[in-house]
């Protein structure tokens, strides 16, 4: 292992409570995506740390759909990298909490009984 780290400057918190960015690092290694950076954070540092995913590396779910450096990317193909990146959620969703958003169709949404 080369000793090198990956730092994840990742976007905390819900609607009505915006914590900002919380950075964590994680062992880096060649070959490795974010999605497997934000899973070992989970894992490892924080299981409270939101985020979606379901077929992890197929690029078949599109559920993993984040903000990286200002740039739309599935987290499990995209590289990760020797430095510092920054997560945000999907700005034009309605935030739930830290990286996930809801990305539900209109049409699928429950609705409230109320
Ligand atoms: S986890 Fe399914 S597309 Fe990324």
């Amino acid at each position: 292992m080369s000793g090198a780290v990956a730092r994840l400057r990742v976007k905390r918190g819900t609607p009505e409570n915006d914590q900002g960015h919380q950075t964590f690092e994680v062992p880096f290694e060649e070959g490795q995506s974010l999605l497997d950076g934000l899973r070992r954070i989970r894992a490892e540092q924080d299981p409270s740390l939101a985020i979606r995913f379901a077929c992890i590396n197929a690029n078949a779910c599109k559920e993993c759909i984040v903000k990286l450096d200002g740039k739309t990317v599935y987290a499990c193909t995209t590289r990760l990298i020797a430095g510092e990146m920054t997560v945000d959620p999907l700005p034009n969703k309605p935030l739930i909490r830290d990286l996930v958003t809801d990305i539900a169709p209109r049409g699928d949404r429950i609705q409230d009984q109320a």
